[in-house]
């Protein structure tokens, strides 16, 4: 299949690149370089051992676009491109709801425009929100997100369903990721967060390397075995394997799918799994907990397996092995 991927030089669409031409299709990617390295993408290829197609546009800019599909005959897409720093979101509301929002619009009405009949999505585990028990399973209520960002993921998917349901032909999978961490098992290509990382294994990859002092953990007095959150934390090849079998998958309409292991681990576990696997000391301390955080999160991964006939392979050594072995070889990112 020929697949477009919007904010396809991003963290996890550079890793499904990879796993997409492995599997015998074409990737077709479109980036801004908004929050993304055009180094990401010569990588790509050179992981690949092929030139991938790419085109430098914002997927808002509709017309500009347009110029793809007549260059390609695409058959789905995977809609990666968006805003996704929460803590951002919370400070710069419009923007999140303008360019999310925007982004999917263009990218739907170009797939009615086109005759394109698929489309996957990055979802979120996030729309959840307060979920009242674990694991999180695809039918349970959504809402009550603690973001803006959180909130557009929960917009995207009722625009998507309504979009199915008023054009019959249309199929989408929503992915709502949970966690994902680790990087290609080459150290070639990874997660290059803008500034200092928000997320728990970037921010314990930078202390690793010296870059940052000290992990803040935040809370140690939550509901959970040892106080610290807990997440279903998962490896990011795994994750960009979902993504293959969700374009083969033949879905009718619209299907949500959780992408996660269905095993939660503690921030405290993380934190030792990385010394142990590494055999790097890791310097915390035990901080405030962070606003809008839950105690845990984690899937309920047997619908992906049902359908997908997919699940996650890698063990939280490989996570944290992988995580250290693109960070101490790119300690400053794709920008060297
Ligand atoms: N944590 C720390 N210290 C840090 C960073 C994180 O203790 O410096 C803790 C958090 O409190 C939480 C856990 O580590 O318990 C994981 O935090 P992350 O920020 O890595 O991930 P979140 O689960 O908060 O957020 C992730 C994605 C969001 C998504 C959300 C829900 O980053 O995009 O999952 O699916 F919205």
């Amino acid at each position: 299949m020929k697949i477009l991927l919007t904010g396809g030089a991003g963290y996890i669409a550079s890793h499904t690149c990879i796993e997409l031409v492995k599997s015998g299709h074409t990737p077709i990617i479109v980036d801004n370089f908004y929050n993304s390295q055009k180094e990401a993408i010569s990588r790509v290829e050179e992981l690949c051992g092929q030139s991938i197609p790419f085109y430098e546009i914002d997927v808002c800019d509709k017309e500009a676009m347009s110029v793809i599909f007549k260059e390609h005959t695409i058959d789905a897409i995977i809609h990666f491109a968006g805003y996704k720093a929460v803590g951002e979101s919370v400070a710069k509301p419009l923007a999140y709801y303008k360019n999310n929002i925007d982004s999917t619009i263009s990218v739907c009405e170009l797939m009615k425009e086109n005759g394109v009949t698929k489309i996957v999505f990055s979802s979120s585990a996030t729309v959840y929100g307060l979920a009242e028990k674990v694991p999180l399973k695809e039918d349970m209520p959504t809402g009550g997100c603690t973001n803006p960002y959180g909130w557009t993921k929960y917009m995207i998917e009722q625009i998507l369903t309504d979009f199915a349901n008023a054009n019959k032909e249309m199929n989408v999978v929503l992915l709502r990721y949970f966690n994902p961490v680790g990087a290609h098992e080459s150290g070639r290509i990874g997660e290059d967060p803008v500034g200092i990382p928000n997320n728990l294994m970037p921010y314990i990859c930078q202390v690793a390397v010296g870059k940052l002092k000290q992990l803040a953990i935040f809370g140690d007095d939550y509901p959970t075995p040892d106080g610290t959150g807990v997440r279903d934390y998962i490896h990011v090849v795994d994750l960009a394997l979902g993504h293959v079998a969700a374009c083969e998958f033949d879905c009718k309409g619209v299907e949500v799918i959780n992408l996660g292991t269905g095993v939660g681990y503690s921030v405290l576990d993380m934190v030792k799994a990385f010394e142990e696997a590494n055999g790097i000391k890791i310097n915390y301390t035990i901080a405030p907990r962070r606003p809008g955080d839950i105690a845990t999160c984690y899937s309920d991964a047997t619908k992906a397996k049902k359908l997908l006939h997919w699940e996650a392979k890698h063990t939280l050594v490989d996570m944290c092995k992988d995580s250290w072995n693109w960070q101490k070889n790119n300690p400053k990112g794709y920008n060297k």
